[in-house]
């Protein structure tokens, strides 16, 4: 039912965010103020009506627009673009006591009480029937509105219900997926505790009342739960498109929220959106949290092949719910806000506007405090965004070129996380993942996360941190990648399970085996401080030298056509190796065996990079603690320099003279950037 994709693109940067003038019904004064202030801020865009069901369906069948059309016809006559929602992330109390069956259950069978939000049942019709009629209601009023330039469906889909319905559709979707109960019951190796199903009627979803070490129905339930959104989330989009057709369509997501592949659900929206909230300034360094805050905005980026996406959600200063709400520092909100966009977004939004006066958000940060006006720190940090929005505007829909991809699975994820062994403690696939990235984001390389589904062929290097499950056709497709000259990086425990979490039979690293060259005979687990230390070989070809530490997982292997590049230093397994090469077509395999920290990943992705040329954004690497992002348009790049660390640092851009945007300077060599300073530089692609 996937319908044809809406194009979606902007004509300068949206600066908005979440608007919620139902909450201010009563203080039409509050409405008018809202207008000049939003001037005053610099904003075209809101999110509007996201938890307004209540506002615009009051009693079941009465709908009241003349709010809403008030507020879109001032948007539009005050040039404010519209996203308007669905308001399907919290429901009316009346519908939830009219139809129980909307609510959720529990992993424990327990059915919640009204109240929260996403709290419904993606497979009840009645939900999906009230959902549609409010969507169809809402594209025929507002569909050729001039202010209305996207829908954004929901809020935050995620989490899961354990109903009946949802337990009769799931039993479905095995059927599906198995066609007999025998492929089911060998897929989940079911014999295992003698739990062989006999009727599908027997099967239910993991439960702590029930299973919930069957790794196999986890897995397909985790597959299902994602399916389902995506069902519930067609079902939306359907009465869009029917009455709305040009209209494009988002929903903003959460980052690496575990309970869906976003992968699947990215397919049916015409663009990306995502909700970032790092916890600045907490005890760890801004450099780390800038670093992963950097391959989240990545994902997002790459989850649509490279298309601009949207920073729906951010604070412009707190949030409430973190640990500490400690306050941006001067510079931070200008750098986060800006760093979302040298990594593709096309937008900086904020939750929320305007402070709520109660509730469980009247202390989360907004542009409007509850003092009312624009006399704050707050007000001019985001006057200060809106005049550098404006100051690159013309950046607006450029690209990003990424040679480096690293890999980042969902169903990676919940088969790894979900298995017993070979610790419980610090597997830290997301970790992982982010410390094989570092190193690309510290050299200024621009990279793609992707999942092992995507297309490979347009990257030199593919990085792969930890890929424990296989799915199939995934190693002929690697095996092709490198052929062609692609380089691939393959860690410890990789090449595990199939995509059914059926460990593979004749040896580790199961499908990849022949292309890494290797045989896994076995995985040592460390204890948490114990450390080996891997020594390179003398005269390797990547010219590395010295030992470097290891922790946690050290695996034993066998070259069997792989050259040895470093070996154990210590334990039964000293002088095995530990890391190696193979030669394949016209690429190169490398098989990390075990754990190692970020000084070794360090020196090997940059000897590497080197070695296979991959451009960077400057011609020197920046200082530590500074990121460098370019985007390009019809030949022009746009350079954003970002010091994420609390001391000056000077970066050399090139003896080449450019102008900083932002500053409005014209600017080569040595460019000073104050502690969470930022630049943006204009200069020729090609330099
Ligand atoms: C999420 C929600 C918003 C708001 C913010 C607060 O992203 O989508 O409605 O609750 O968190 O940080
Ligand atoms: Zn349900």
């Amino acid at each position: 039912m996937s319908e044809r994709p809406v194009s979606f693109s902007l004509p300068h940067f949206w600066h908005g965010g979440d608007y919620n003038p139902e909450q201010w019904w009563e203080t039409p004064e509050v409405w008018q103020e809202d207008l000049r202030l939003m001037q005053l801020a610099g904003i075209n865009e809101v999110s509007v009506a996201i938890f307004a069901w209540s506002s615009l369906e009051p009693e079941e069948g009465r709908f009241e627009f003349d709010w809403l059309d008030q507020l879109m016809d001032r948007m539009a006559a005050h040039q404010i673009d519209v996203v308007l929602a669905t308001p399907t992330g919290a429901r009316p109390a009346w519908l939830a006591a009219r139809y129980p069956e909307v609510l959720r259950v529990g992993a424990d069978r327990q059915r919640n009480l009204f109240g929260e939000r996403h709290n419904h049942c993606y497979t009840s019709p009645q939900y999906r029937r009230l959902t549609q009629r409010m969507n169809r209601a809402l594209a025929e009023r507002y569909g050729r509105h001039p202010a209305l330039k996207l829908w954004h469906l929901s809020n935050e889909y995620g989490g899961e219900c354990h109903c009946d319905l949802c337990q009769s559709a799931f039993r479905q979707w095995l059927q599906q997926r198995y066609g007999s109960l025998d492929r089911l019951n060998h897929a989940w190796w079911t014999r295992f505790w003698g739990h062989t199903y006999t009727s599908w009627d027997q099967i239910e979803s993991p439960s702590p009342r029930g299973t919930g070490s069957l790794h196999g129905l986890s897995l397909d339930w985790k597959r299902f739960v994602t399916d389902q959104t995506l069902d519930f989330m067609r079902s939306e989009i359907e009465p869009l498109r029917a009455f709305a057709a040009d209209i494009p369509v988002t929903t903003n997501f959460m980052g690496t929220y575990l309970g869906l592949n976003y992968w699947k659900l990215a397919k049916d929206l015409d663009v990306i959106s995502w909700d970032s909230y790092p916890r600045w300034h907490a005890s760890g360094s801004d450099v780390d949290l800038a670093a992963q805050v950097a391959f989240t905005h990545d994902l997002n980026r790459s989850l649509k092949g490279g298309q601009p996406f949207l920073l729906m959600e951010s604070t412009p200063s707190v949030t409430n719910w973190q640990a500490v709400s400690k306050l941006k520092r001067p510079g931070m909100h200008l750098l986060s806000s800006l760093q979302a966009v040298a990594h593709g977004s096309d937008s900086v939004q904020y939750f929320q506007w305007r402070k709520s006066r109660g509730g469980s958000e009247k202390f989360h940060g907004a542009v409007v405090d509850h003092a009312g006006h624009e006399n704050t720190r707050v007000f001019r940090d985001v006057q200060q965004v809106a005049t550098a929005l404006k100051s690159i505007n013309q950046a607006v829909g450029s690209q990003i070129d990424a040679k480096v991809a690293v890999l980042y699975d969902w169903e990676n994820r919940w088969a790894l996380e979900g298995a017993f062994g070979p610790r419980v403690e610090h597997r830290d696939y997301q970790p992982t993942v982010e410390a094989h990235y570092r190193p690309f984001w510290d050299q200024g390389i621009a990279a793609d996360v992707i999942d092992m589904d995507q297309d490979f062929s347009r990257y030199r290097l593919i990085v792969a941190p930890m890929l424990y499950m296989v799915r199939d056709g995934v190693s002929e497709r690697l095996e092709e990648f490198v052929k062609a000259g692609g380089t691939l990086v393959l860690t410890y425990w990789s090449g595990i399970v199939d995509d059914s979490d059926l460990c593979f039979l004749g040896g580790a690293p199961g499908p990849l085996r022949a292309l890494a060259g290797v045989w896994s005979e076995e995985i040592d687990a460390l204890n948490d401080d114990d450390v080996n230390h891997m020594v390179l070989e003398s005269e390797n070809p990547l010219g590395l030298s010295g030992s470097y530490a290891c922790h946690l997982f050290c695996e034993r292997i066998h070259p069997e056509t792989a050259t040895v590049l470093a070996h154990y230093a210590s334990d039964f397994y000293a002088d095995e190796p530990a890391l190696t090469v193979n030669d394949v077509g016209r690429g190169h395999v490398y098989y990390m065996a075990a754990r190692n920290g970020p000084s070794f990943l360090n020196d090997f992705y940059r000897t590497l990079s080197h070695h296979l040329g991959l451009p960077t954004a400057l011609a020197k690497a920046p200082p530590p603690g500074v990121s460098v992002e370019v985007r390009h348009k019809e030949g022009v790049e746009w350079v954003f320099v970002m010091n994420f660390s609390e001391q000056i640092r000077t970066v050399d851009i090139g003896s080449t003279t450019c102008e900083d945007l932002l500053s409005a300077q014209m600017v080569s060599g040595n460019l000073r950037l104050d502690p969470y300073g930022v630049a943006v530089l204009k200069r020729t692609k090609g330099r």
